[in-house]
């Protein structure tokens, strides 16, 4: 793992900037239940029921109250060292953006400067009847929620099964991955499309591709170097070769 490193350093620095994209496995260390890995949401919770359209039209309650119980969760989590380094990386000049398909945030708190989020905001909501958006403070005391301005119901501002992406957050990211030479993938199954087709991309364009997992995904086939670990123990370390480097040019 020591030379895989070394190597993806190596790589980070003489095609920098690279652009970043994570998924839930990154805030796996700050205690947000991933979605596929063992524990994952998708265990417990049938996405039919939680994370479409249909599953609101039928039971707005249910869907907030699963909502709800993550923004408790994510209210009570800190950014973990995966994410400070990701904004370390920024300030070197080595990753200009943080694509993410996460909800919860937590780039953000972090300090990092540019994220796209391709999947929406749990902390954002938005009227079904008159589309007024609110941002949360913290989780709703009574759900659903109701629009404070027409009593309509909120939906969260979030990417549901079946949904189409935020256009202008896709498009960016579309144009991201294609003028970047590598992209430092972290965190995510790869699985779930569109947004799982960022990492390839960058590849088509001729780009590098470092992914960091505690095991192997559907972007792995296409990786150039593999970095097999938890995000928060090897971002660190990816960080302090990278800065090695950049010192003894
Ligand atoms: P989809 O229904 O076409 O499914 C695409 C992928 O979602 C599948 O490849 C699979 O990996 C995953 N998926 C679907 N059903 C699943 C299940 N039962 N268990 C585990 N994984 C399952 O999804 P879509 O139409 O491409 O969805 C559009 C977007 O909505 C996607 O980008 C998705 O990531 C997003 N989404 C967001 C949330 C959220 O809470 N942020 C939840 C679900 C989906
Ligand atoms: N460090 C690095 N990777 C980790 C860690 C960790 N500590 N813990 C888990 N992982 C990896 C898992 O191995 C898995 O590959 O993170 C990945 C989590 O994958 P998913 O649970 O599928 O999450 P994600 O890829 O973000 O799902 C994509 O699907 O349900 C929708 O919209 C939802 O944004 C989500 C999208």
């Amino acid at each position: 793992l020591v030379e895989d490193i070394r190597r993806a350093a190596e790589l980070l620095v003489q095609y920098r900037p690279f652009i970043a994209f994570t998924g839930a496995g990154i805030s796996a260390e700050s205690g947000v239940p991933t979605f596929r890995g063992r524990g994952g949401l998708w265990e417990r919770f049938r996405p039919e029921e939680l994370a479409t359209p249909e599953a609101f039209e039928r039971n707005p309650r249910l869907v907030w109250e699963w909502y709800r119980w993550r923004m408790e969760i994510i209210y009570k989590a800190r950014p973990n060292p995966a994410h400070y380094a990701l904004v370390e990386l920024e300030r070197l000049g080595l990753i200009r953006c943080v694509v993410t398909q996460n909800v919860d945030g937590l780039h953000q708190r972090a300090g990092q400067h540019c994220v796209v989020e391709l999947h929406g905001n749990i902390w954002r909501a938005r009227c079904m009847r008159c589309s007024y958006k609110l941002v949360f403070r913290e989780p709703p005391r009574e759900v659903p929620p109701r629009c404070p301005r027409c009593g309509g119901l909120l939906r969260p501002d979030v990417v549901w099964f079946g949904e189409p992406l935020p256009e202008e957050a896709w498009r960016t990211a579309v144009e991201l991955a294609e003028s970047s030479q590598g992209i430092l993938v972290v965190g995510t199954s790869g699985v779930v499309m569109p947004a799982g087709y960022i990492p390839h991309i960058v590849k088509q364009h001729g780009g590098y591709v470092v992914e960091v997992n505690i095991e192997e995904s559907a972007v792995t086939p296409i990786a150039d170097v593999f970095l097999k670990g938890r995000a928060g123990e090897v971002l660190p370390r990816l960080v302090e070769e990278a800065r090695k480097l950049l010192a003894h040019g």
